[in-house]
This record gives C-alpha cells, structure tokens and sequence, in this order.
C-alpha cells in the first residue's frame, strides 16, 4: 500500500538487431538471450514482445554493406527499413521505434562523416536527416538519434516536417557518454570504430551540469523524449533530468549493464533474477518513465507472474 514505486512491462523497449538474409538467429556472444536476427526472425521475436505486453521495440541494423558515408542507412531497402515494414505488417499494434545513427552503416565505425580525420558534426546532420525520414517513410512510429551530432534534433525534425510526417515524434538520446559499458553492442552491432574513439561527441562521465544543457537544447530543437544513457552508473543524471526538463525521460540499460548480470547469474554468485528486477527498479525510482532494456522480455515473465 505504501510502495513509492512500482514498475511495469509497458515502461519497457525492448533493443532488436536486425541483419541481412533469412532464418538467421545468430547469438551475441557476450549478450546471452540477445541475436542478431534476420527480418523473418525479427518478426516472430516481435510477435512474442507484443504478447508479453510490451508495447515497444527499438530496432538496430547490421547492414551486408558497410561503406565510408554509412549509404545503406538511408536504402529504402535496407535491413531496418525492411524489418519496419514486415513488423508493422505483422504486428500493428507494436510500436516501432528506430535508433537512428551511422556507425552501424559506415565502415571506420563512427557516428557520422569522417573530414581530416575527424567526425564532421555539420556534414553528418544531413545524412541522419535522410536516415530518419526512410525509417518513417517505411513505417517507423518514432525515431531515436544517438550519434549526438549538435543539431541534429532540428535537422531531423525538419526533414520529417518536410516530408509531411509532422506527427512522428523523436526520442532524443540526449545525455549520452562516453561509456565502456557500450561494450558488448558493439559486437551486437558491428560498429567498434576503426580508430580513435567517441569522446569528440559523446559526454564525459565525470560532467553533471552538462547533462542539463544537452538536455535543453534537445528541447529547444523539438525533441518529444529525451533519454539518459547509460543508466545504472548514471542515476544521479536521470534524477537531475527528471526534476528539471517536464518531458517524458527514458533511460538505457545499456548492454554492458545486462551482460555483468547475465555473467554473474551464469557464474551463480548472484541471484539473477532478483539483480534485474532491482536494477530495473532503481531506474525506475530515480525517475526514468521508459526503459529500454535486453531485460526487457525476463523482466515482463516476471511481472506477469
Ligand atoms: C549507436 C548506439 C550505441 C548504443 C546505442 N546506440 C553504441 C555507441 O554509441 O557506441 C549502445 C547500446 C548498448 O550498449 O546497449 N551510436
């Protein structure tokens, strides 16, 4: 009767991978539970989310064609593009959300357009722009960027605008550091970087006060969610983020996260189970009002009893 916080499967967004080809189911080594799937699986993983009760997913994309300007993230036919359409052909009721970055797409592994040996934050604003629209053009319900390229909210909205999708919303990956934890996804998704690293665009860990501004200014260029990543060393933020920006808040648990779980539960010195539901909690209680998580499907078995 007193509990302060409860939590429930539709807090969840549950991450897929979608790759090229068919029937192909392959596991993520360090992220047990979690596949790279090909669109025919994806829409059956799909099905399972929607009857857990679930009401959405967050699709990545492994293309079969990696280049330097990342073109198959913009192909009308590309991997995600095609899972949209089969999942909302299949599952209307799901709600699609798309992450929509180049370093899945481009072949040195970075967030945008390499000049002189560096991200280009202005040149990359178009290339997300057009990635957005083809992920709404193909079905998607909301796109999430997550390179943090400055600007690129407005670029998006824009081109949405334009293209006559002025209802699409964009959850904006907001306040997202430079995090070992983004380990394991990086095998998921296939998008270590070649070279260097993504401290020119992603946060520093140690920063607080700069969370606020990266958050306002998503705000102020139209984004509808904003989100925290990663989550569980970064409570402190959602918290901040919750008191001070009036839009709903999503946070990422994010892959690191699930596999330290996933090892300690495999290894029995923790009680897995119980680990995920706590952390979960915890996010939940520091103010997130939307979770994406690799928990999400065992955690809603759970909550279902
Ligand atoms: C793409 C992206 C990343 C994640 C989500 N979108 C990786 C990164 O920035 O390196 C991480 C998700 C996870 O670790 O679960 N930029």
């Amino acid at each position: 009767m007193v509990r302060e916080t409860s939590i429930s499967p539709d807090n969840f967004i549950y991450p897929l991978f979608a790759t090229y080809g068919t029937g192909v189911r392959k596991e993520i080594s360090s992220m047990p539970g979690c596949y790279q799937e090909s669109v025919d699986e994806i829409v059956k993983n799909a099905k399972e989310v929607h009857s857990l009760g679930i009401p959405a997913i967050i699709l990545f994309g492994i293309p079969e064609h990696k280049d330097a300007a990342g073109s198959s993230a913009y192909d009308a036919n590309g991997v995600v593009q095609n899972a949209i359409k089969a999942v909302k052909d299949a599952v209307p009721d799901l709600y699609v959300i798309t992450d929509v970055c180049m370093c899945e797409y481009t072949d040195h592994g970075h967030c945008g357009l390499i000049e002189k040996g560096t991200v280009d934050n202005d040149k990359t604003l178009n290339l997300l722009a057009m990635e957005a629209l083809s992920h709404v053009k193909a079905g998607a319900d909301m796109v999430a960027p997550s390179d943090m390229m400055d600007g690129r909210v407005a670029a998006i909205r824009a081109a949405l605008d334009g293209g006559g999708f002025t209802d699409i919303p964009i959850m904006a990956y907001a306040a997202k550091y430079a995090s070992a934890f983004y380990g394991p996804f990086r095998e998921a998704a296939e998008s270590t970087p070649q070279f260097g690293d993504r401290r020119s665009y992603q946060m520093d860990p140690a920063n607080r006060r700069e969370a606020s501004k990266e958050v306002a200014l998503d705000i102020a260029e139209g984004a509808d969610i904003v989100m925290v990543k990663p989550a569980l060393s970064y409570l402190d933020i959602i918290s901040d983020i919750k008191a001070s920006s009036g839009v709903p808040l999503a946070a990422y648990n994010v892959s690191g996260e699930y596999s330290l779980v996933k090892a300690a539960g495999k290894m029995g010195w923790i009680d897995e189970s119980r680990v995920m539901m706590e952390i979960l909690l915890s996010i939940k209680r520091a103010g997130a009002d939307l979770i994406l998580t690799y928990f999400a499907k065992d955690a809603a078995k759970v909550l279902n009893g």
